[in-house]
């Protein structure tokens, strides 16, 4: 609690000079004298940090630490097979960046140009997300949860040069066709898929894939027909690093845009503050590096910082429910953070799995992308850290780069499922529907009132529906789409979205992206997507579809549905119910009603309080007796 006043103070003290002095934790090749330039009127719309200062993000995260840290782990690599893991050091992790980073360059790939990254959890990812930003090329990292479709209009939307993928991941015991994936979405981008000019390929199973010369490569014979040696690029402060797509309540996904020097900072900071990793500490962030999380800290944060980051290949449940604690006492993890929906799918495995384990090495655990209901706050606290390591409950999301809402590790853990306080420096707010602002203990929608370094800076190639989107609903402010309560002590306890966003074990969707790849089957005719209460994956995906004409509404039917979307997004988005129904609650205007679709999914249709302005009432008594099959 300390430290946080402390900081908080300096903070209120002088704004400007905490940021630069934060700034000063970073190696730059010229140093910012300006902390920020920020306007969120949509009328002079900008924001700049450290706008005069350079740097190179690979630079940060190797480089610098080669003198200190030269034969430091950096990457402590824990595969899919529980007998399989490999220890590298800073030195040998700064060589393979070099030898990707050439291949990239021999190739023409070169500041600016975008390349898509959909790789497995291996070393790899990382060296390629660092051999990117080495050479000022802007990484867009893809999970290889999504479909070749997904892949598809991604490499459309970024206009991407190069790929880098693997023949196959293996993930709990299984594979997944990564190059065929690739291969699938650059046919299926047609114009812009024959702009990317490389296909960068790593070895990870043996598999046998199709290859196209004069495009593709595989990374394992075109790493030893280049140098070692490779000099970072320099790069201003707010050059983009990165962008990342995300869903949103309307639309297609958007590319979230990251810049350099601010978004550095905040993950080395972010990093720094709220885990406390100590010298020889291994510390375990259980993330993909297709989310946010893994950029910040898998690979970015933890790296800025010189930290040994273990990355895991696998599964927490792999081969069994013991695995997560058994990697934990295998590399004498000091600090874990990962998705409440890990924690509640291992709670129901029961303790023995955990308890057959030591955990001694454990300090600190974390938690982040949803919210963590209190009976799992309580076993991840005791069952898992015997009640001697303190809990973050890290709230943040894609656009804000690092944590913004989080408790510190010296803070009194007292509030099992509270985000607790902002991290120093950031201030949040909470606004009722108008925007009026809410004091003291209240509930409302969650905002915030000032820039922070990691913010994101835009949404590729469409910097309108950046404003519109995150600085329209409230102007001038930023608003989350979540929504928060505050208590008496000041302590923010996050609610979830207000908007038509899932979040599906910690994964974000958007209604609207699910509804538009139901809608695109010949046999659908409408479509509306809510969420529902699920005990392990937080909130389920409840589609209500009605058919075309002369259709007929069959189990096969609702089971190739959800195939359907699988195959259109990714097994990421395959819907937990597809009810085939025979029409959609609408006012007389023809708005659908989601809260009554929502109440119906909840399991409380007696609760859809007034339903008198709907054109068609007897469709929601249809609607509740379908939903009866899923008791
Ligand atoms: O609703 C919030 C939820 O996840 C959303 C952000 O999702 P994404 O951009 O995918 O980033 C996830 C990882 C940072 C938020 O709008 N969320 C994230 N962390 C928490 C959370 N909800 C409650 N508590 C959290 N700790």
């Amino acid at each position: 609690m300390r430290e946080r006043n402390a900081m908080t103070s300096r903070h209120v003290e002088n704004r400007d000079k905490f940021w630069l002095e934060e700034a000063g934790r970073l190696h730059w090749f010229k140093e910012p004298m300006v902390a920020s330039d920020v306007s969120w009127d949509a009328e002079d719309f900008h924001i700049r940090w450290y706008e005069d200062g350079v740097l190179n993000a690979s630079y940060q995260c190797l480089d610098r630490h080669l003198e200190t840290r030269g034969e430091k782990t950096a990457i402590l690599w824990e595969g899919d097979d529980p007998s399989v893991s490999e220890a590298i050091t800073y030195r040998e992790a700064h060589e393979e960046v070099c030898r990707m980073a050439n291949v990239l360059k021999a190739r023409g790939v070169g500041k600016g140009d975008r390349v898509i990254l959909y790789m497995p959890m291996t070393p790899e990812a990382a060296y390629a997300m660092l051999a990117c930003a080495r050479i000022g090329a802007v990484h867009s990292v893809v999970f290889g949860g999504f479909s070749p479709e997904a892949l598809a209009s991604r490499i459309e939307d970024c206009g991407a040069v190069a790929v880098i993928t693997a023949d196959e991941a293996r993930r709990g015991g299984k594979t997944v066709p990564l190059k065929e994936n690739v291969d699938r979405a650059i046919e299926r981008a047609g114009k812009a898929g024959d702009a990317v000019h490389l296909v960068l390929t790593v070895r990870v199973t043996g598999a046998k894939v199709g290859f196209e010369d004069g495009r593709d490569l595989w990374w394992h014979t075109s790493r030893d027909d280049v140098t070692k040696e490779c000099p970072s690029e320099p790069m201003a402060a707010e050059d983009p690093l990165f962008i990342l797509y995300t869903s949103g309540s309307t639309g297609k996904p958007k590319g979230v845009v990251h810049t350099t020097g601010g978004y550095m900072v905040y993950a080395s900071y972010t990093h720094e503050k709220i885990f406390e990793v100590a010298e020889d500490d291994v510390y375990w962030c259980t993330a993909d590096v297709g989310w946010i999380t893994g950029h910040s800290y898998i690979v970015y944060g933890p790296l800025a910082n010189g930290v040994t980051t273990l990355m895991f290949e696998g599964v927490p449940t792999y081969p069994d429910a013991s695995r997560m604690w058994e990697v934990v006492d295998k590399h004498k993890v000091a600090q874990i953070y990962t998705a409440p929906t890990a924690i509640r799918a291992l709670m129901r495995e029961g303790d023995g799995p955990v308890k057959k384990t030591s955990r001694a090495s454990l300090k600190l655990l974390g938690t982040v992308g949803e919210p963590i209901n209190p009976e799992a706050w309580r076993w991840y606290h005791e069952v898992v850290g015997e009640g001697r390591c303190p809990i973050v409950d890290t709230w943040w999301q894609t656009e804000t780069g690092g944590v913004l809402i989080t408790p510190l590790p010296s803070d009194p853990m007292t509030k099992p499922g509270a985000a607790t306080k902002p991290m120093p420096g950031i201030m949040p707010a909470l606004v009722d529907n108008d925007g009026n602002p809410l004091d003291g203990a209240a509930e409302g929608n969650l905002i915030l009132t000032e820039s922070w370094p990691g913010q994101a800076r835009g949404v590729w190639g469409d910097q309108e529906r950046f404003i519109q989107t995150y600085f329209s609903t409230y102007p001038g402010r930023y608003f989350t789409g979540d929504g928060a309560r505050r208590d008496e002590g000041g302590d923010y306890w996050i609610t979830g979205r207000v908007d038509d966003v899932l979040n599906v074990s910690g994964h974000r969707m958007g209604t609207a992206e699910i509804e538009s790849a139901l809608v695109a089957h010949p046999s659908v005719a409408e479509a509306a997507v809510v969420g529902y209460p699920h005990d392990i994956k937080g909130q389920g995906v409840h589609c209500y579809v009605i058919l075309n004409q002369g259709t007929e509404p069959t189990d096969a039917l609702a089971k190739t549905l959800r195939g359907h979307v699988r195959e259109e997004i990714g097994p990421v988005a395959t819907p937990d119910r597809v009810q085939l129904a025979p029409g959609l609650p609408k006012t007389r205007s023809g708005k659908i009603m989601r809260r009554i679709l929502r109440k119906i999914a909840e399991g409380h249709p007696d609760q859809l309080g007034d339903t008198s302005t709907l054109a068609e009432p007897q469709v929601v008594d249809a609607l509740i007796d379908g939903a009866k099959q899923f008791e």
